[in-house]
């Protein structure tokens, strides 16, 4: 018998990168795990081997809000509850506050602020429901400093979602709902292709932040974490 005993878990973009280690950690501690994707063939090659009863990819993109709505209702169906969501789908951008297109900053504002809020309120009373439920946003380092120029839009967005997350955390204060900020710096995805693949093996590996998450995801409504920053280097403050 694992913590999770066949809890039921969200992930949004768990077809590669974060989201992909998350799926995998999750199913190999006994969660049930429901892989929001926009590439259903790559969601369902990440648990391959594991049946329906355990893992399912559903059409997921955070530009299309009527596919979060009904992503939560098969969920519900399939799955029977939600004792869990991991907002994990994001953008980068390198652009700066200042050159950025209000269709670049509406963009990033709309997957990486907008879609996990939506969410949130879609699956709310589903996670009022359960037992003990918990709400899992990967935010960044990026939320709470500014790197650089090329950082400022994409640390705009990343301060906004861990905004939300405490938003969310006051919001499930009188239930069982918790809600917790990861705030990794570097990871070694997709996403980190500005840094020389042969510094790849430094920076912080997904399997660890997927560890992170399930420890969070396990812990009981009576240890309420706020935020965990994650570095990769040694930073004055992280
Ligand atoms: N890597 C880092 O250095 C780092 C550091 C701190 C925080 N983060 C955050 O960690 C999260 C995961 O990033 P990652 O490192 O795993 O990057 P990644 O490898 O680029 O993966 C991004 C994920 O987001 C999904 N996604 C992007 N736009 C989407 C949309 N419109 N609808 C649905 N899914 C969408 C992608 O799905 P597709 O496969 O369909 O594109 C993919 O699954 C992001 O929120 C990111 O901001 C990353």
């Amino acid at each position: 018998m694992t913590a999770a005993s066949g809890k039921v878990v969200m992930v949004s973009g768990g077809a590669r990168g974060i989201g992909r280690a998350i799926v995998q950690e999750l199913l190999a501690h006994g969660w049930r795990v429901s892989v929001g994707a926009r590439d259903m063939a790559a969601a369902q090659a990440v648990f391959e081997g594991h049946g329906p009863d355990r893992a399912r990819a559903y059409a997921f993109d955070a530009e299309q809000p009527q596919t979060e709505t009904d992503w939560v209702a098969a969920t519900v169906r399939d799955f029977g509850g939600i004792d869990a969501l991991v907002h994990n789908a994001g953008i980068i951008s390198r652009h700066s506050v200042i050159e950025a297109d209000d269709e670049e900053v509406d963009r990033i504002l709309d997957v990486n602020v907008k879609s996990p809020l939506r969410l949130t309120r879609k699956a709310w009373p589903h996670l009022l429901a359960a037992e003990e439920a918990k709400v899992v946003v990967i935010a960044s380092l990026a939320a709470k400093r500014v790197r650089a120029p090329g950082a400022s839009l994409y640390s705009l967005s990343k301060a906004a979602v861990l905004s939300l997350a405490h938003g969310i955390r006051h919001c499930g204060e009188d239930s069982n709902v918790r809600c917790t900020a990861l705030c990794p710096g570097f990871v070694a995805t997709d996403m980190a292709s500005g840094v020389p693949r042969d510094q790849w093996a430094q920076l912080t590996q997904p399997a660890d932040v997927a560890r992170i998450a399930r420890t969070v995801l396990e812990l009981p409504a009576t240890a309420s974490v706020a935020e965990i920053p994650i570095s990769w280097r040694v930073e004055p403050q992280f």
